[in-house]
C-alpha cells in the first residue's frame, strides 16, 4: 500500500552554494525542494560586506533556471575588520538574514574567520540590539583538542561565555553533532536554536571509517559516535522548535574530495527530503517532519511558513537519484545515504 505525506514546502537554514560553474550544477537541486535558504557565506574571498552579499545574490538569482523559484535569505563572514554599521544596514534592508562566525581555521575556507571573539563584540552587541541572528559554527580550533571533541569544548570554553556576555544575542548553533549540543540548545536559557544536518542523522563515524575511509562522508564538525546521532535523531524527531533543518549541502568536486587531503563536506541537497522521511519514518515521527523542515526554521527567522506544500510518495521501489552530477570542472558525489530509500518526493 503506498503511503502519502503533505507538508508545507521546505527551506534550508544553512546551504553551500558556491559560485561560477559549481552554483549553476547545484543551485537547480536545491531549488526543486526548498523555497529559501540561509546561503554561507564562506567564498574565496569570503562574502563580508553587505556590497559582498548583494552581488552575490545577484549572482545566485542569474545562475536560478527559468521558471523555478527561490529565494537566497543571503549572510554575511563576520571577520575582526566588520563594521557594525555595514551589518545593521544590510540587515536593515531586508539583504542579510544571518551573520556567520567561523572560528579561524574550523573548516573550509575559514581562514579570515575570528581569531578573537572580544574583537568583534561591537559587531555582536549591535546585532544583539537589533535582534539580527548569529549563526556559529561551534568548534574550537585549538590543536590539543582533538577533533571529536572539539563541539563539547566550544560549548563550555567559547559559547557559554559569550551568551553570559551578550544574553540578548539570537544565535543559532549550526548543524550540532553531540548529545551535548543538544542539550545546551534544549536546556540553555535565552534566545537560542539549532540546526542538524541531514547527514548527521543518516551516519555516524562507524559508517565513515569501518571496512574503508568513505571520503565522502567527511565533513566538519566531523560525524561523532553512534549515541551522537541517537541524540541527533531524537532531537529532530521530538518536534521542540529550537530544532530545525540546516542541511550543510557542502559540494566539493570529487577531485578535491578522493585525495590524500580531501575536503569536509557533503552533498545532500537533491535527496535530503528523501533521507529526511526515512529518519522520521524510522523514528515513529513522519508527524514531525512538517516542523523541523519547514516550521521552526521561519519562526525562528520572524518568516511565514510557505504556503506551497510537497508530497511525499513511499513506494516499493527506492529513489534513483544520480550518484554524481556533471560540471563543466569536474564530478561531484551526491551524498549515499547507505540504505535503500522509498520516499519519493512527487512535486
Ligand atoms: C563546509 C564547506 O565545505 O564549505 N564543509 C563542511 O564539511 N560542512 C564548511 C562548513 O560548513 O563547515
Ligand atoms: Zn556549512
Amino acid at each position: 500500500m503506498t503511503q502519502r505525506i503533505t507538508i508545507r514546502r521546505p527551506d534550508d537554514w544553512h546551504l553551500h552554494l558556491r559560485d561560477g560553474a559549481m552554483l549553476k550544477t547545484v543551485l537547480p537541486e536545491t531549488a526543486r525542494h526548498f523555497v529559501r535558504a540561509i546561503i554561507m557565506p564562506n567564498l574565496v574571498p569570503p562574502v563580508v560586506t553587505a556590497a559582498d552579499a548583494s552581488a552575490y545574490r545577484d549572482r545566485i538569482m542569474t545562475a536560478l533556471p527559468e521558471g523555478m523559484d527561490f529565494t537566497p535569505l543571503m549572510t554575511l563572514y563576520l571577520t575582526e575588520q566588520t563594521d557594525p554599521d555595514d551589518v545593521a544596514a544590510a540587515y536593515a534592508d531586508g539583504l542579510i538574514h544571518a551573520v556567520k562566525l567561523y572560528p579561524a581555521g574550523a573548516t573550509t575556507n575559514s581562514q579570515s574567520g575570528v581569531k578573537t571573539l572580544r574583537n568583534v563584540y561591537p559587531v555582536l552587541e549591535r546585532m544583539a540590539e537589533i535582534g539580527l541572528p548569529l549563526c556559529i559554527h561551534g568548534e574550537v580550533t585549538t590543536h590539543d583538542v582533538d577533533i571529536f571533541d572539539r563541539e563539547q569544548v566550544f560549548l563550555d570554553t567559547v559559547l557559554a561565555p559569550l551568551r553570559r556576555d551578550l544574553p540578548g544575542l539570537k544565535v543559532t548553533l549550526e548543524h550540532v553533532t553531540t548529545s551535548h549540543g543538544i542539550d545546551y540548545v534544549r536546556e540553555a536559557e535565552g534566545d537560542i536554536a539549532g540546526t542538524i544536518t541531514t547527514h548527521h542523522l543518516m551516519i555516524n563515524r562507524n559508517h565513515m571509517l569501518v571496512g574503508g575511509i568513505r571520503p565522502h562522508y567527511y565533513c566538519l564538525p566531523i560525524v561523532k559516535r553512534a549515541e551522537h546521532q541517537k541524540a541527533l535523531r531524537a532531537a529532530a524527531t521530538s518536534g521542540h522548535p529550537r530544532f530545525f533543518l540546516g542541511t550543510d549541502s557542502a559540494p566539493h568536486l570529487d577531485g578535491a574530495k578522493e585525495t590524500a587531503c580531501g575536503c569536509a563536506g557533503c552533498f545532500t541537497a537533491p535527496n535530503t527530503m528523501s533521507c529526511l522521511a526515512h529518519v522520521f519514518e524510522e523514528e515513529g515521527a513522519l508527524d514531525k517532519l512538517e516542523g523541523f523542515a519547514s516550521l521552526h526554521g521561519p519562526a525562528r527567522y520572524g518568516l511565514p511558513p510557505n504556503e506551497a506544500t510537497m508530497t511525499l510518495e513511499k513506494r516499493e521501489e527506492p529513489c534513483t537519484y544520480p550518484e554524481t552530477y556533471e560540471t563543466p570542472e569536474g564530478s561531484l558525489t551526491l551524498f549515499d545515504p547507505n540504505v535503500p530509500l522509498h520516499w519519493h518526493v512527487l512535486t
